[in-house]
């Protein structure tokens, strides 16, 4: 047993006696059913070996954790063109907030924040069918897995789309500025799939490791993006990828991170390992209450804080 292999048990074992683990979502209905006793740990290290704890194969709503890959594959497409419509700045402010697009001329602060998300998501949807972006972005995560089993929970995604009232506030908003090229609903209908993707720890851990090996998954020979691009996307993840519980996040564990109200967070050691967490209940922000428990532990007794 390395000293990883045994870091990730305690934490796992610690984690399945934690008494208080947060609320579960429920604004999506279908989130609300999963079980919030759950907890996932799956690490990758630079040689490719694989620590796992708990639920680590236990397929999980991704949620905004998919944002990641989408700003990727935007960026892939359409370069720095893309920072015309979204910005790069914290916002302070809950994941489905409205208030600072007004005063923003329809300008969402960060691609992590639902109505940047949903910008980013109407750039790659350009010229297509919704079904057709959908198929690119789910072949992307299957290709960075190096899985081809991923799959979008129909239950989930046909949930979120009932009920996402504030998204659909979000997009007719930035629509009315010009900001969104294609009609609301298709590009509301792909972010809700995207969301809606199903991973386990171990394959999103798998997903994240071109952004902790400088932009190629060693594991798979990919080069994904170039160096300079995955340290790019990491800054964004560590300033904005938990909305504004970034800067406890960055506080506590210290590295970026990207999370989800499915109770994922995918956290990257550049140079060290990819790290995906899971563990449904939530904190007042959104972010998984247990899944920071456990990254805090796990980068304090590996000495992996990037500060
Ligand atoms: O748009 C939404 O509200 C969800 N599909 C995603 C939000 C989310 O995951 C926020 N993260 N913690």
């Amino acid at each position: 047993m390395s000293k990883l292999d045994d870091v990730v048990k305690e934490v796992a074992d610690e984690m399945r006696r934690m008494p208080e683990r947060g609320e579960v979502a429920t604004y999506i209905p279908e989130l609300a059913r999963v079980d919030p006793k759950a907890f996932g740990i799956a690490v990758i290290d630079a040689e490719g070996n694989v620590a796992v704890g708990g639920d680590a194969d236990t397929p999980f709503s991704i949620q905004s954790i998919s944002k990641v890959f989408t700003l990727t594959l935007a960026l892939g497409k359409v370069g720095d063109r893309l920072w015309k419509r979204v910005g790069r700045e914290p916002s302070g402010s809950p994941f489905n907030s409205i208030v600072q697009l007004e005063n923003e001329k329809g300008i969402p602060r960060n691609p992590f924040i639902n109505a940047g998300a949903i910008a980013v998501t109407d750039l790659i949807l350009s010229g297509h069918l919704p079904r057709e972006a959908l198929g690119e972005i789910l072949r992307f995560m299957q290709f960075l897995a190096d899985d081809s089993t991923i799959t979008i929970d129909q239950q989930v995604a046909a949930s979120e789309q009932r009920t996402g009232f504030r998204n659909a506030a979000l997009a007719n908003y930035m629509k009315s500025f010009g900001h969104l090229d294609n009609p609301v609903d298709f590009t509301l209908g792909v972010y809700f799939h995207h969301c809606a993707i199903a991973m386990s720890c171990r394959q999103l851990a798998m997903a994240g490791r071109f952004l902790a090996q400088f932009g190629s998954n060693p594991s798979t020979g990919h080069a994904v993006v170039q160096p300079e691009r995955a340290r790019r996307i990491n800054a964004l993840m560590l300033t904005c990828g938990h909305y504004d519980g970034s800067g406890e996040f960055a506080y506590r564990v210290g590295l970026p991170g990207k999370s989800g109200v499915g109770g994922g967070i995918l956290a990257v050691a550049p140079g060290k390992a990819s790290i995906a967490v899971w563990s449904p209940g939530l904190d007042t922000t959104g972010n998984s209450r247990l899944g920071q428990i456990a990254l805090e532990h796990l980068t304090h007794r590996m000495g992996w804080s990037i500060f």
